[in-house]
């Protein structure tokens, strides 16, 4: 039975569309004037961030409050806890405080997945170094598919810092899995080349292959992680991929733009095309809160119908919270 989330490499198309299926009945729930359903009641929830968030660690807390369960979050300062060892005592005494689950981000790729092995508890990754980011990656999915109402056969183009973004990684599994086509773009000192590898089409140039995406994902320029000179100037990166109305406007009239904040407003987005009627960036915001109640909400219920297989029953629908909470 699945406890963890870890990433959306080893999460199966089925349990993909499991996610965005509840989620839209969570979103229905955040819709109304009482955003509350008793689910969670009993549980007890941890937010272990090794690294600095505002949105991310917010949307998981009123995630879990909005489905009544209990939150303590800890923030740790990144100087001492960089060895693997300290990082399992850290979470064995958070367990041993008698927790359900444990969501950790981190700098270090591969940290929530020592911890999942550590621990009996639930671990979620909301982020771990460069790697993945899977409940960003399955938010993209479902703000996608509510807006356009498929995935499958879509060109989705991600445009940025590949190299430093685990947000890229998530939604190129997620993305494939459910059948959409992804191209990333870049300077090719921020696209690492095994990234081929895993089933997307690369391009540096951005003016050749922007009017073919239905989708436009932009990534923040990572800058406090990046060594220097990984391109000539900021001015360079401007004029070759930021998105400005007037690439907007060579794009396709239903065209998406995204980005998974904070951004960086000037440099790789404009201001006029981050509020223009394309973008879903608040959007995606809202979405979060659902996909991550429908995430903890999995993990944390035994009876879910992934959990036991039944998942094309009518059980689909008794575990719905909606009917629960009515
Ligand atoms: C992303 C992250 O931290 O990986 N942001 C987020 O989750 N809101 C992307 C980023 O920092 O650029």
């Amino acid at each position: 039975m699945k406890k963890d989330l870890l990433g959306l490499e080893e999460t199966s198309t089925e349990e993909i569309k499991f996610y965005l299926d509840t989620a839209e009945t969570f979103k229905e729930i955040l819709s109304r004037p009482i955003k509350k359903v008793p689910t969670l009641r009993g549980k007890t929830i941890v937010t272990l961030f090794y690294e600095p968030s505002t949105r991310t660690r917010m949307s998981f807390e009123l995630a879990g409050k909005r489905m009544g369960a209990d939150l303590s979050n800890i923030s740790v300062s990144g100087s001492s806890i960089e060895k693997g060892e300290s990082l399992k005592d850290t979470v064995r005494t958070i367990e041993a405080m008698g927790i359900d689950m444990i969501i950790i981000r981190h700098g270090k790729a591969g940290a929530p997945h020592l911890a999942a092995k550590t621990i009996k508890a639930s671990v979620v990754n909301a982020g771990d170094g460069a790697h993945e980011h899977p409940t960003q990656g399955l938010l993209d999915l479902f703000t996608i598919q509510e807006k356009k109402r498929r995935i499958d056969g879509l060109n989705i183009l991600i445009i940025g810092d590949i190299a430093h973004s685990r947000v890229a990684r998530s939604d190129i599994w997620g993305i494939t899995k459910m059948g959409g086509r992804v191209t990333v773009c870049g300077p090719p000192t921020l696209i690492p080349v095994e990234i081929e590898k895993m089933g997307v089409d690369i391009s540096y140039s951005l003016d050749s292959i922007l009017p073919q995406a239905d989708v436009i994902y932009i990534l923040r320029l990572q800058l406090e992680r990046q060594k220097k000179g990984l391109f000539p100037s900021i001015q360079e990166y401007i004029d070759y991929y930021a998105i400005t109305k007037e690439r907007l406007a060579r794009a396709k009239s239903d065209v998406l733009i995204m980005h998974p904040g904070p951004m960086n407003i000037g440099l790789e987005i404009t201001e006029d095309v981050a509020t223009s009627s394309h973008s879903v960036i608040e959007e995606q915001v809202l979405n979060g809160v659902a996909v991550r109640m429908a995430v903890l909400n999995y993990l944390l219920e035994e009876h879910s119908p992934l959990k036991t297989g039944n998942l094309f029953s009518k059980d689909l629908v008794s575990t719905a919270p909606m009917r629960r909470s009515e």
